[in-house]
């Protein structure tokens, strides 16, 4: 079982990823944040920096597309595969109104034929760049042929392996076996379902029902995301669907950024907490030279190290005050629910105008007791 960081847009850029694989274990993959397919190929400064293979791990880190066309996505996938990535995520989740009303994001998943067509497109097209770029004959004509052909392995000859973000529907439950038919139609390397509709954004809680007819009816390993906040969550789900490739972890990772550490070491309790680290590095020696946690400190102290390099992290990526407190305001949605009892500090924050107020507010609430991780459907909905 793998333990995934989930992508969150303005909360796990490079800066929060790379302090989190500095501080903490226990997270395999690190998605990150998605990159919009545009028409004109281009590619924004911001999405641009937070791909570079300077800013990233590139064994345990994933660029994610949010797709457009299979062309233009397809466009896309060779500058992640060139820059040396082995694996893209396409978010087929995005519940944004402006995402979702140009039927991106979970707004495919109403449209099964057009979310097959894609597929198909994306598919063929990546098996015939591998057979020397002849891409669009292949996709005018022996589309079939050459996804059977690519079938002979989940990452198609591209080398890039390509995973699914999906939700369990877009308005209702109804497409689900449709989607389920058009996933397994693929050479999909992971199928990712995040068990809500995209309608419910992030609101009520997740449908664990309909997030059981993709775990048993999906070929491909089949990873959960949603609500995992806690050992105990992580455990039931565990318990009732013992045989998931992988968990995905978003909010609960940043209320507690020990979390997947955690689970770990409840998977692995041969292994001492503190010291389990990512598949993707050495205990004492990370290939990025990383220090490891060291055993004497404190599961607090920890925690405000990993804050303090974060602040400092934003700041280095920006080199401006204002726009490294918005970066550390998102975290305080999140990690606030871990002070419980301190809402109004942790509302004062917010008003923090540069950087030396911002640590001081800050540093009030982190001196506070410290509990980490948060009952399951407690954070702020909105985003
Ligand atoms: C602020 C925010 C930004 C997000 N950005 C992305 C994103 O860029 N790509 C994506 O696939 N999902 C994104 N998500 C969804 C999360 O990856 C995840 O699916 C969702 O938060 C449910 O998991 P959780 O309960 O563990 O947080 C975002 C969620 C939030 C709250």
């Amino acid at each position: 079982m793998k333990i995934y960081s989930a992508p969150m847009q303005g909360v796990t850029g490079w800066p929060f990823r790379m302090t989190h694989l500095k501080h903490y274990g226990g997270v395999d993959r690190y998605y990150m944040p998605f990159i919009s397919v545009h028409q004109t190929r281009a590619m924004k400064g911001g999405e641009k920096r937070d791909m570079d293979p300077a800013h990233n791990e590139m064994s345990c880190m994933v660029p994610q597309l949010l797709p457009a066309g299979a062309e233009d996505t397809l466009f896309y996938m060779e500058m992640i595969r060139s820059a040396g990535y082995d694996e893209v995520s396409l978010n087929l989740g995005c519940p944004a109104r402006t995402v979702v009303t140009k039927g991106k994001g979970a707004g495919i998943l109403e449209d099964t034929g057009k979310l097959d067509e894609f597929l198909e497109h994306l598919f063929t097209g990546m098996e015939a760049e591998a057979c020397g770029g002849a891409g669009s004959r292949l996709l005018e004509g022996a589309q079939s042929e050459a996804r059977s052909a690519c079938e002979t392995s989940q990452s198609g000859r591209s080398g890039l392996r390509v995973t699914i973000k999906t939700r369990i529907g877009m308005n209702s439950t109804d497409q689900i076996d449709e989607l389920i038919r058009i996933y397994n139609r693929y050479p999909i390397a992971e199928v990712q379902v995040h068990a809500r509709l995209g309608k419910d954004a992030y609101n009520g809680i997740p449908d664990k029902e309909a997030f059981r007819r993709f775990y048993d009816g999906i070929i491909h390993p089949v990873c959960y995301n949603g609500d995992i906040c806690s050992i105990e969550d992580f455990r039931k789900l565990h318990e009732e669907f013992p045989d998931l490739s992988a968990v995905m972890i978003g909010r609960g990772l940043v209320a507690d950024p020990m979390l997947a550490e955690k689970i770990q070491a409840d998977l692995n309790p041969d292994m001492q907490q503190g010291h389990i680290q990512s598949g993707h590095t050495q205990p004492g020696h990370t290939q990025s030279g990383h220090t490891q946690p060291s055993r004497v400190q404190s599961e607090h102290e920890r925690l405000i190290r990993f804050h303090d390099d974060l602040c400092n992290a934003w700041y280095e990526c920006y080199g401006q005050e204002h726009p490294t407190i918005c970066r550390m305001l998102e975290i305080w949605d999140y990690l606030g629910a871990s002070f419980p009892g301190n809402e109004r500090k942790v509302r004062k924050i917010r008003k923090a105008r540069d950087l030396q107020t911002y640590r001081q507010l800050a540093g009030e609430v982190l001196n506070q007791d410290y509990c980490p991780g948060a009952k399951s459907g407690s954070f702020p909905v909105g985003h």
